[in-house]
């Protein structure tokens, strides 16, 4: 049957033997195409993207200090631009066109306020909608970093003396709905809240172990300071400030580093001083001796004049050299200024040292009384620092 018609239809046998060589030909064709593409092409369309990425004009938002706080956190965030509600499931980062929005958070996302597991969640649920492959190996150049803060280096040592009451006796209840309400205990009772405070303190202890979500962000994904913005808005940020003495005890001398070329054989001072601090704190275990781990940790991690406790940077002035410290520091991560929380600002932010340093931490969580709640904004090379409030009213700092 076969033979018979095939033998009978010669003519539509030529036109297929004819279109299956014509497509043969069209296939090879394409493929030595892109075989034969010459490097100096594929280099051509690299720095064609390229240019287009740096024609996106870049935004700097940064969140100080929230202590617990998560109402005050998405306000300044819908407040800023950075999202388009404020409250509900579903808040979405929105995206302009020509503009590429850095978010960093200072640090201190925990602790004092009853609402910590929420403020990290919340900004995790965010970094998950811009979260790009390129951005996961490269923690330091994310869209949105989370700095540690010395609230969330207590967390991982097991340090809970300013963990809210509140918020441990509502972790305790949704531990207890978890396990079926077999066992009733009443909040309102004195002993019954003391319970509900232990139960809840041992889901903070696992949500902070280093396996754990929150755990390994601060362990593995901590940064210590970050460089974001371009031209007049560059800045370094940290949580209460990298200073020159901190870097000699790291060892890290100006051969170390290379901000100029971040592509190139050095990393920017900003990533080795990262590395430096997630190599310290990988080793940082939750146990019955905390305090021993603690120890452990060197001293411009861990000690009061470390980089996430000292005082130093705003209390720093001309006359104790204090602002010539903060111009060495500033011109070593090659930055325009130095922004840092961890010192509450009663009258909201501001800036001293000429500029150099500016004091983002406002004091907005409701546990200081959340007088002030600003966030700082920079936009574009020629932008300056200001302060934006929940209600979007912004202005100079
Ligand atoms: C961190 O640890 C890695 C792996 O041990 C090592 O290669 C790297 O040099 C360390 N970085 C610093 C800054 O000490």
């Amino acid at each position: 049957m076969k033979k018979k018609r095939k033998s009978g239809k010669d003519g539509s046998l030529l036109k297929d033997v004819v279109a299956i060589g014509i497509l043969i030909c069209f296939f090879l064709f394409v493929v030595s195409l892109y075989f034969k593409e010459p490097r100096g092409q594929r280099v051509f369309v690299k720095t064609k993207t390229e240019k287009n990425k740096k024609r996106l004009k870049t935004k700097v938002i940064a969140i100080g200090d929230v202590h617990g706080d998560e109402d005050v956190l998405r306000r300044l965030l819908f407040a800023t631009g950075a999202t388009d509600k404020v409250l509900g499931e579903d808040v979405k980062w929105v995206k302009e066109r020509n503009e590429r929005t850095v978010l960093v958070q200072t640090g201190d996302v925990v602790d004092r306020g009853k609402d910590s597991i929420g403020s990290f969640t919340f900004i995790r649920d965010i970094r998950a909608q811009v979260l790009v492959p390129g951005d996961e190996d490269d923690v330091d150049r994310r869209q949105i970093r989370l700095l540690v803060g010395n609230h969330e280096l207590m967390a991982i040592q097991a340090d809970y003396r300013f963990v809210a009451k509140e918020e441990l006796v509502a972790l305790g209840e949704a531990q207890m709905e978890k396990y079926g309400e077999q066992v009733k205990i009443h909040p309102d009772s004195t002993i019954g809240k003391k319970a509900l405070q232990k139960v809840g303190l041992l889901r903070w202890k696992k949500l902070f172990a280093p396996d754990e979500a929150f755990g390994k962000e601060i362990r593995e994904f901590g940064s210590v300071v970050t460089v974001a913005g371009e031209g007049n808005c560059k800045s370094a940020f940290s949580h209460a400030g990298v200073l020159p003495e901190h870097l000699k005890e790291m060892k890290i001398r100006s051969e170390d580093y290379d901000n100029t070329d971040d592509s190139g054989l050095k990393k920017s001072l900003d990533k080795v001083i990262n590395e430096h601090y997630r190599n310290s704190s990988k080793g940082v275990q939750m146990s019955g001796n905390s305090w021993q781990e603690r120890s452990r940790l060197p001293s411009w991690i861990n000690g009061g004049d470390g980089v996430f406790w000292t005082r130093e940077p705003p209390d720093a002035s001309e006359t104790n050299g204090g602002c010539d410290k903060i111009k060495e520091i500033v011109d070593l991560l090659g930055v325009k200024r130095m922004v840092i929380g961890h010192t509450v600002q009663w009258q909201g932010m501001n800036s001293i040292c000429g500029g150099k340093l500016v004091l983002i931490d406002s004091g907005m969580s409701y546990a200081y009384g959340g007088r002030k709640r600003e966030a700082f904004v920079c936009e574009g090379v020629n932008g300056v620092p200001m302060a934006v409030d929940t209600n979007g009213k912004s202005r100079r700092i």
